[in-house]
């Protein structure tokens, strides 16, 4: 993330809204991943936090009325405008999107969004009645005609009692859509395929087969794909993990239900990684009644799952696609890898040793190397969030070779 933020140079507009103390925390995250903050308050967000607390956190001076009493900026908005890489509104107020929808002038901040030409976030924040609106929903309409991004807010009891939408949406959301805006898009338009997690496979309704995987590698690969541009489905087995923010999430729990899901969702991907670990067997009997400690066998009667990735790499259109599998591996790791990758037909693999520490399941670091006909790369031991773009950068590659 501090490589996609820092030195950016965002504009931060807060408005009049019981929202506005959230935001603190926002300012300090941003400048926390080196980005340049510089935050604009209307003159009702004054009322609700003090500018003290954003000069303290993002280390920048505050801006409040267009012009300073000793006139030493006359052009805050120009300077502003052209310095700004993103320009992020939240929380905004029914008040300042009516404004900012009629292209009204009259302020620093919507001064600076009419001349700014940077890509603008809109985040509302207010009673969810006010929201509701026919007039706030139109304003809205408008706003994102015009081209600013503008992030539904979240439901749920308001600060004035009232229960819908209207709350501000939370910062792991707006963290993804700003990390998105500034981020190269190699993707943009494609549809990116990735699969995650375990699967389970049931012997009774308690028991079941799965194995170690958490999710993690698989998720920060679709929060990197959504970042990167692409319309991402990601196919998830069991996990802990929220869906990230802006990727449609198919919750599945047997390998039989990832394959059809997988095949029927590949038909419109361009681009697929398998990244799930996959159960390689399930139980030829799945029990209805659980099964007595008395009546259990010491053996377990197992059947092959279909090779999903196999499968994929057999398709007549094949070579419309880019195809990427995992490889977890404990001994003879290239070796393995380089199997996988000419069975299964693949344009490159990504393989880690399960065995070495902070690598593999579980964990939130990752130690890959990629393999694909003729290179082998070995990538650092980083965080799976790292590794995720590392391996997008690859396919990234791939993809701008192909459309050539
Ligand atoms: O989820 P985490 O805790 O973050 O852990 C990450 C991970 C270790 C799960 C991940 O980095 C990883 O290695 N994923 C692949 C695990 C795996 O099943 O590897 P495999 O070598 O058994 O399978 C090879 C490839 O074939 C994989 O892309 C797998 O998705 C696919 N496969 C396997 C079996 C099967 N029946 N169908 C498949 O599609």
């Amino acid at each position: 993330m501090a490589k996609i933020l820092a030195g950016k140079r965002i504009i931060f507009g807060v408005t009049g809204s019981i929202a506005a103390f959230k935001v603190a925390g926002w300012v300090s995250h941003l400048a926390k991943e080196e980005a340049l903050v510089s935050v604009i308050m209307t003159e009702s967000a004054q009322r609700f936090i003090a500018p003290l607390t954003f000069a303290a956190l993002s280390g920048e001076k505050v801006y409040g009325a267009m012009f300073a009493d000793d006139m030493s900026e006359p052009m805050a908005h120009i300077d502003l405008a052209q310095a700004a890489s993103l320009l992020v509104i939240a929380p905004a107020s029914a008040q300042t999107i009516a404004r900012l929808a009629h292209g009204m002038a009259d302020d620093l901040l919507s001064t600076t969004v009419l001349a700014t030409r940077a890509p603008i976030i809109v985040c509302p924040a207010m009673n969810s009645k006010m929201y509701l609106h026919q007039a706030t929903q139109e304003n809205i309409t408008k706003l994102r005609n015009f081209g600013y991004i503008v992030v539904d807010p979240d439901s749920g009891m308001m600060a004035c009692k009232d229960d819908g939408p209207g709350r501000l949406v939370e910062w792991d959301s707006a963290q993804e859509i700003i990390l998105r805006c500034l981020s190269d898009k190699p993707f943009l338009g494609k549809k990116i395929l990735i699969t995650a997690g375990p699967t389970r496979e049931a012997i009774d309704p308690a028991r079941f087969l799965s194995n170690r995987s958490s999710g993690k590698m698989g998720y920060a690969l679709a929060r990197a794909a959504y970042r990167g541009g692409a319309d991402v489905t990601l196919v998830s087995g069991p996990t802990t993990l929220e869906c990230p923010y802006g990727v449609e999430r198919i919750e599945v729990e047997t390998a039989e239900e990832m394959y059809s899901t997988v095949m029927e969702k590949s038909r419109e991907a361009s681009i697929i990684i398998k990244s799930a670990a996959v159960s390689d067997f399930r139980p030829t009997e799945i029990h209805t009644q659980k099964v007595k400690k008395d009546n259990i066998k010491t053996s377990l009667e197992l059947q092959a799952n279909p090779d999903i990735l196999f499968e994929l790499g057999q398709q007549a259109d094949r070579n419309d696609k880019i195809l990427v599998g995992f490889a977890a591996e404990s001994a003879n790791i290239e070796k393995e890898a380089r199997k996988k990758l000419t069975r299964k037909n693949l344009d490159f693999i990504a393989v880690n040793n399960i065995k070495e520490e902070g690598s593999g399941f579980g964990v939130d670091t990752n130690k890959i190397t990629l393999i694909d006909a003729e290179d082998t790369i070995h990538l650092p031991h980083t965080s799976k969030e790292e590794t995720a773009r590392l391996i997008l950068e690859s396919v990234a590659t791939i993809l701008k070779n192909k459309t050539r």
